[in-house]
């Protein structure tokens, strides 16, 4: 969480740290700050979001500083609170991305020392140890720092006494280092520095990057000196736009159907190329998290219907804590961010096990990229709003892809039958158009329910997931509390919860769970719940059960999951809006979740 930049080089620093920052805001907007170095350090910083900070800014001059915006984990998002922290003496400003977890004790001992602090953080030992071990060299203090801390940081510091110089260290949290042309950047993401450069180089754990404005020196924690070269990335800004729309979310909704086709380009490439994984491994295991953790679910359906293998899914943050089993399953690892920390360490946790590990991960050049064994790309493009959308419809038709490529490879799945799948890939981005277009009718529906306390979301099978993602969609942005449950469940407990205020979103299309589904409706519509159904076009029956009906093009069972989630997500984003709530950056939320 959080986002973190730093420029060294001619241009006015202040400039240059706004506009990043206000790239990265999605990562992270409960308070902000900037320091800029110019003989003395000037630090200005407060609660609230870029634009608060930048309607209280003064004018700024200088040439190197360092910019933050917060995501609070330790401290509640006040002034004091916000980075850059400042040592006793006001010489070195300093901004985290993380959690130093061991806080506490450096505090006392630090304390001890006669250093006063001035915040709740767990930043702030950081900036006090950078104190004690300067020495003249900011470099060398920051190696003796981390040498002290535990958990995860991305830390990024200036003093005044060294003009022009910044020093970064990285465990586990993201930085990547943009190269430019007498002068340097350094960012959580690249989109902060994208107009700048496109030379980039992404940093690793256990290395400390110092940059000046002609010179990038990469080392690792004991000093010796690393050689990396720089990559261009092939992002572009647009992406960091909103194109027109009111919101990031709705554009990116928008844009599925084009990087729908984009993932099958990139799947079959990539298909070329080869991932190295064992096409036919005897089970599966998916780790992810939130809405990629609902991808995954919805995969296990895919892989278990085309390649026979048992799969399971878990969530990252448990999978941790998991016994090691002694099977040997493939795990394959989803991440839009690929940065993820519950999902890279159970990454990490599955390697330590012998298994092999596939990353399906939107952005190239994550630390996901770098640690899975393999890594099967989705083409969704930059995605800014914090709700993943279009990433998460890509994962679908990434998993739908290796599930058909697996069936072939496994001989579960005929050849006929993969041509007639593939055939039916091809056609999504149509099918997902025909969704977009009854946008207006869902925002109509979405002005009777917006006033609800409380919804329900319904599925079976491959569209359960489906349930819980459409629950998550709409709690994350409209703060609704909605909830999903398979619909066979309901009966044994959430039933006491549905009145006549509830209203139910149920997924009734037309596969083998449909008249169970219907049944499920009437249970909820006999307690007086308004029922929403999504169901498949031509179906002349469910009207007569449900109160609205939207209806989904006739694919193949394993394909509907791609199209109610659209259903899902602009049901979501219009009552949300009609509430008027910050969809893009919704409270308490980042897009991209760096910490355990
Ligand atoms: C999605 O709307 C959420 N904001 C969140 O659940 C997200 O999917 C989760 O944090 C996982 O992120 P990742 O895909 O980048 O790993
Ligand atoms: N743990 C630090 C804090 O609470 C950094 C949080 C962040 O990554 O934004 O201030």
């Amino acid at each position: 969480m959080c986002g973190i930049i730093g420029y060294t080089g001619n241009r006015q620093a202040r400039d240059v740290i706004l506009s990043g920052l206000k790239r990265l805001e999605y990562r992270g907007y409960d308070s902000a700050g900037i320091a800029i170095g110019n003989g003395s350090l000037n630090v200005i910083k407060d609660k609230g979001d870029i634009d608060h900070l930048i309607s209280v800014l003064p004018v700024m001059r200088g040439k190197f500083g360092i910019g933050h915006t917060r995501w609070a984990t330790h401290g509640p998002p006040i002034k004091n609170n916000s980075h850059p922290m400042t040592d006793c003496k006001g010489q070195i400003a300093l901004v985290h991305n993380g959690i130093i977890e061991n806080n506490i004790t450096l505090r006392e001992e630090l304390m001890k020392r006669g250093h006063v602090f001035r915040s709740e953080t767990d930043t702030e030992v950081a900036v006090h140890l950078l104190e004690e071990f300067y020495d003249g060299d900011l470099e060398a203090a920051m190696r003796k720092t981390i040498k002290e801390l535990k958990g995860s940081f991305a830390l990024v510091a200036i003093h005044n006494g060294e003009n022009g110089k910044i020093v970064g260290a990285r465990n586990i949290s993201p930085l990547v280092v943009g190269v430019g042309k007498r002068e340097n950047f350094l960012a959580s993401d690249v989109p902060a520095i994208l107009e700048y450069t496109d030379r980039m180089i992404y940093l690793l754990d256990g290395e400390v990057v110092t940059l000046t404005k002609d010179r990038v020196r990469i080392t690792n924690f004991e000093g010796k000196e690393i050689k990396r070269s720089w990559q261009k990335v092939d992002m572009t800004l647009e992406g960091a736009e909103k194109g027109g729309y009111d919101h990031f979310m709705l554009k990116e909704i928008f844009e599925q159907p084009k990087v729908i086709q984009d993932t099958i380009i990139g799947a079959n490439l990539n298909a070329e190329s080869g991932y190295s994984i064992d096409l036919t491994p005897d089970t599966i295991k998916i780790i992810a998290c939130g809405t990629s953790y609902h991808a995954g679910y919805v995969g296990k359906y895919m892989l278990e219907e085309l390649t026979h293998t048992p799969t399971t899914v878990e969530l990252a943050s448990e999978y941790r804590f998991s016994s090691d089993t002694h099977s040997e399953p493939l795990v394959i690892g989803i991440s839009q961010s690929g940065e993820t920390t519950d999902t890279l360490s159970a990454i990490k946790t599955a390697q330590k096990r012998g298994l092999d590990t596939l990353g399906i991960v939107n952005i190239v050049g994550s630390t996901m990229t770098r640690e899975a064994d393999s890594v099967l790309y989705t083409r969704a493009g930059l995605e800014v709003g914090v709700a993943a959308t279009k990433t998460y419809i890509t994962q679908l038709v990434a998993l739908l892809t290796l599930s058909i490529k697996m069936g072939v490879a496994k001989e579960t799945l005929g050849i006929d039958d993969a041509r007639h799948l593939t055939k039916e890939l091809r056609k999504l981005p149509k099918n997902v158009r025909s969704v977009l277009d009854q946008s207006d009718a869902i925002y109509e529906l979405a002005q009777k329910i917006s006033g609800a306390k409380s919804m329900f979301f319904l599925g079976r099978n491959i569209n359960f997931p489906v349930a819980l993602e459409g629950a998550l969609k709409m709690k994350e942005i409209s703060y609704i509390h909605a909830e999903g449950y398979p619909g066979g469940e309901l009966k044994h407990g959430p039933l006491a919860l549905v009145t006549e205020k509830t209203p139910v979103i149920a997924i009734a299309v037309k596969d083998q769970t449909y008249e169970k589904m219907l049944g499920n409706i009437g249970e909820v519509s006999a307690r007086g719940a308004t029922v929403i159904a999504i169901g498949t076009e031509g179906d002349r029956e469910l009207d007569k059960y449900a109160d609205y009906v939207f209806y989904i093009p006739d694919v193949p069972p394993l394909f509907t999951p791609i199209l109610t989630s659209v259903v899902m997500q602009l049901l979501a984003y219009h009552t949300a809006n009609i509430l008027g709530c910050e969809i893009d950056k919704p409270r308490h939320l980042a897009k991209s979740v760096t910490v355990e």
